[in-house]
């Protein structure tokens, strides 16, 4: 009999490293995890990692033949500005990877008669606005709302969000017309941050850059306006999300995609509640064009009704919360260490 696992991709990354963390300790399932990296603390009890890449058709197949895998955390992306500089290699991971997990899940919900659950973290970056004036308008978004990226990455997530639910649709149907489906399921995130891990090629990144590098008494320049404010979370809730979505039952979901948020603040907001914590830390202002561009296009805060009423979401650490309890004692720990 083919052992019950779930599996999780990306499984380095700052999603990746805390969900693994978070599962594992709750020791009652047992983890695949992929990435092209080795895992940088160590492989947990229940986890077996596998470097790989998830663009590896032969090494999924053996994965699907090896293993049951019941549900699938497909987190594998390169972030948005990274994906700026180099599209066709976004395109080629965020898509093309996704497609490929995607085909793997209908071939192994086929082989268990079961529909795995695929659970998908897209972004604030699926909305797009045309200008400041709609974006101070029209403040908490909803779901359907501006699905206009400017980005390659927020394309890929749209589109992906498209492709999965597809997916959900019609994958088996066709192909062997029994109703055995993959369950897509998507969380729109804002802009995270860890006190464990720093983020690398984000467009959010300056909330995590500026809080550590206060707590290793470095200056900061930050890359966007004092007034550019989008909706954040921190990572204990962005983990719970994915986790609430995953063990939700299928009959109360009415949509595929859901905004989840926290708070909303504005970068000199984020900037005083770091000098609150490192008294005397130096930020400076020093926007870049184009990294600004994508910020301004991205909504000030999240409508996140649909996840409340449906899962029952709710976010555990506020703005206040985020700093005093998780954020500063963590972080300064760590570079205390
Ligand atoms: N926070 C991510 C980024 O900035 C978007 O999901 O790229």
């Amino acid at each position: 009999m083919r052992k019950k696992v779930t599996l999780i991709t990306g499984a380095v990354g700052e999603i990746g490293q805390a969900l693994i963390q978070r599962l594992s300790e709750s020791g009652d399932i047992d983890l695949i995890t992929l990435d092209l990296k080795p895992l940088p603390t160590g492989v947990p009890k229940n986890v077996v990692h596998v470097e790989g890449d998830i663009l590896d058709d032969a090494l999924l197949s053996r994965l699907v033949s090896e293993y049951e895998i019941d549900a699938i955390y497909h987190l594998a992306a390169l972030l948005s500005t990274r994906s700026e500089f180099t599209p066709t290699m976004a395109h080629r991971v965020n898509v093309d990877g996704t497609m490929h997990l995607l085909h793997m899940a209908a071939e192994q919900s086929e082989r268990s008669d079961k529909p795995v659950r695929f659970i998908f973290p897209s972004s604030i970056a699926a909305y797009g606005l045309p200008d400041l004036a709609t974006k101070k308008r029209d403040v908490r978004v909803r779901e359907w709302e501006w699905n206009n990226p400017t980005t390659i990455y927020g394309c890929n997530k749209l589109y992906c969000e498209l492709l999965g639910s597809y997916y959900s649709r019609n994958y088996q149907q066709l192909a062997v017309k029994r109703p055995t489906m993959v369950d897509f399921r998507s969380i729109r995130f804002p802009g995270l941050i860890s006190a464990f891990t720093v983020p690398s090629g984000g467009t959010s990144d300056y909330a995590p850059e500026m809080i550590h590098a206060a707590a290793s008494r470095k200056p900061y320049n930050c890359f966007v306006r004092e007034d550019s404010r989008i909706p954040f979370m921190a990572m204990p809730d962005a983990i719970e999300a994915l986790i609430g979505l995953e063990k939700a039952a299928v009959r109360r979901l009415r949509r595929r995609v859901y905004n989840v948020t926290s708070f909303s603040l504005t970068a000199k907001q984020i900037s005083l509640l770091v000098i609150k914590a490192f008294p005397g830390t130096e930020i400076n202002f020093q926007p870049d064009l184009k990294r600004q561009g994508i910020i301004d296009s991205w909504p000030a805060d999240l409508d996140d009704n649909a996840a409340r009423k449906e899962w029952d979401w709710r976010p555990n650490y506020d703005a206040e919360r985020t700093f005093d309890e998780y954020l500063i004692p963590n972080i300064r720990e760590r570079y205390a260490r």
